[in-house]
């Protein structure tokens, strides 16, 4: 797996680690991977190789690039990544937003609970949204006492300082934290990729759409500062990335908790002017956030892909109310209109549950409408899924899994029919792709994006990796193209 290191330690001072434990962040945690840099040498000595480490990420691009942050921090106190779980250090950084999330974490676990027993020097770290929820710490606690660490999604920048605990302690060391209003800069980070990065821009919830357990698993909205966004992608530019995805669960309503409130809208005017930096992207967009100013400045933008992830939910106006949307139906398609007004050639795509409580063969077919008339170029299709602590859980009209599994089908079955003949409208164009990797069944193509996020495979090699090239969409294969460089 190729990896890039880029630490940003230029507020590390020389650090003693005999000296007293530094209070403030980061220092403390420099700190800290100084003193875990000792104890992975001693352990690396004891064994006579070099420890590895695993990270398994669960979830969304939120949870990926807090993964690229525990792999920094791993590189930097002498850890080697493997991509196999038989590795020395093993994290698992878990998504709780859907049920079946869970219940992988906890089939993963169990096979992973047999290597241990094989290698009983192993570490087991557990983090992530789901470590937030008061009950699986229990089960982990009661069910799988060979786990070392856990910990949740307000102190992963304390990452270092738990590490030498899991090192030092024979107990599982558990840091949970119920909220936190801290926003740590500057800590090392691995990245995936070289030539493209995600970039937080804020963090947390504040919509309570009544589904949804993110705002209990990830606290209160809190945007980072300007400043440090825009030296973050400075720095991540100087350093090879041309495409960057801006990051929040609602980036629509960046800024507005700052002291001195920013517009998103205005960030991405700032970020467009860092040179060098060739496409932006951002996910994801609260529809009732959406302001004209954005649009305003997508369609003047050269650089902001034309691409916009816009979750419906639900086409039903009534199911919307009851999941604490603030949208309806109309204003739903006005926005779409608005889009497209703007930005002809822009894709759109979107997220549906499907089976809310109380949702009628009705409030599927008015789903099934937006469908049609937006015209989504693709749409992730989920089951709607019962998370304890939400107050749709609480509701008492639940549908039936038949029920739900009909228009489920219905659904996706029309998504996909239109996905298809959406790809098919720009067969033959010439569009520039960023090249991200060479192809996984074929070695003789590489594989690439198109602005409107659509996967491209076409003949070349290595070196085209990171470069944004023109290439004709000979084929449409459906979901993704085949292309030739030209
Ligand atoms: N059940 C099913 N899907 C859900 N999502 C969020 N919560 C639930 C739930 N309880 C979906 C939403 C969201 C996406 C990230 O996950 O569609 O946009
Ligand atoms: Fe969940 Fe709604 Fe927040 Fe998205 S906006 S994370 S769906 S509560």
């Amino acid at each position: 797996m190729e990896t890039v290191k880029s630490i940003q330690a230029d507020t590390k001072n020389d650090i003693n680690i005999n000296t007293e434990v530094p209070v403030t962040e980061p220092q403390r945690q420099f700190y800290y991977m100084d003193l875990a840099k000792q104890l992975v040498s001693e352990r690396t000595k004891a064994c006579g190789h070099p420890l590895t480490f695993h990270v398994e990420t669960f979830g969304c691009q939120m949870n990926a690039r807090d993964s690229e942050k525990l792999r920094g921090i791993l590189e930097t106190i002498g850890y080697e990544q493997v991509d196999t779980e038989d590795a020395d250090f093993v994290i698992y950084n878990t998504c709780t937003v859907r049920e079946n999330a869970n219940n992988k974490v906890y089939g993963r676990l169990g096979t992973l609970g047999s290597y241990k027993k094989k290698h009983p020097q192993m570490m087991i770290a557990l983090c992530g949204c789901m470590m937030q929820e008061e009950h699986v710490v229990e089960r982990l606690k009661k069910d799988f006492r060979f786990v070392n660490l856990v910990f949740g999604t307000h102190n992963i920048f304390k990452f270092a300082e738990l590490v030498v605990r899991a090192l030092t302690e024979k107990q599982m060391v558990v840091d949970i934290w119920e909220g936190t209003t801290e926003i740590v800069e500057d800590l090392p980070v691995e990245r995936k990729y070289s030539f493209k990065s995600g970039v937080n821009i804020m963090f947390g919830c504040n919509n309570f759409c009544s589904y949804c357990i993110v705002p209990y698993v990830r606290g209160r909205e809190r945007s980072r500062e300007p400043k440090d966004i825009i030296r973050e992608i400075e720095r991540l530019v100087a350093d090879g990335v041309v495409e960057i995805m801006l990051l929040g669960q609602n980036v629509n309503s960046y800024g507005k908790t700052l002291e001195h409130p920013v517009t998103f809208a205005q960030l991405l005017r700032e970020v467009e002017q860092i040179e060098g930096l060739e496409r932006i992207r951002f996910m994801t967009s609260h529809p009732k956030d959406l302001s004209d100013e954005l649009i305003e400045v997508m369609a003047q933008s050269k650089k902001i892909c034309k691409h916009m992830h816009l979750p419906l939910q639900s086409g039903s106006s009534r199911i919307l109310k009851a999941m604490n949307r603030h949208y309806d139906k109309e204003q739903y398609l006005t926005l779409v209109d608005k889009l497209r007004a703007a930005i002809p050639d822009i894709a759109i795509t979107t997220d549906i549950i499907v089976g809310f409580p109380g949702e009628t063969k009705e409030d599927a077919l008015e789903t099934l409408d937006v469908v049609r008339r937006v015209r989504y170029d693709s749409a992730f299709t989920f089951i709607y899924s019962k998370r304890s602590g939400t107050p749709a859980a609480e509701m008492e009209n639940q549908v039936p899994e038949q029920e739900i599994k009909e228009n489920f089908d219905m659904i996706l079955k029309e998504v996909q029919h239109i996905a298809t003949e959406k790809a098919h409208l720009i067969e033959g164009q010439v569009q520039p792709v960023l090249v991200e990797q060479i192809n996984e069944h074929d070695a003789s193509l590489v594989t690439g994006r198109l602005s409107n996020n659509s996967v491209v495979h076409f003949p070349g090699d290595s070196s085209l990796i990171g470069k944004i090239v023109d290439v004709r969409l000979a084929q449409c294969k459906g979901f993704y193209y085949i292309g030739e460089q030209v």
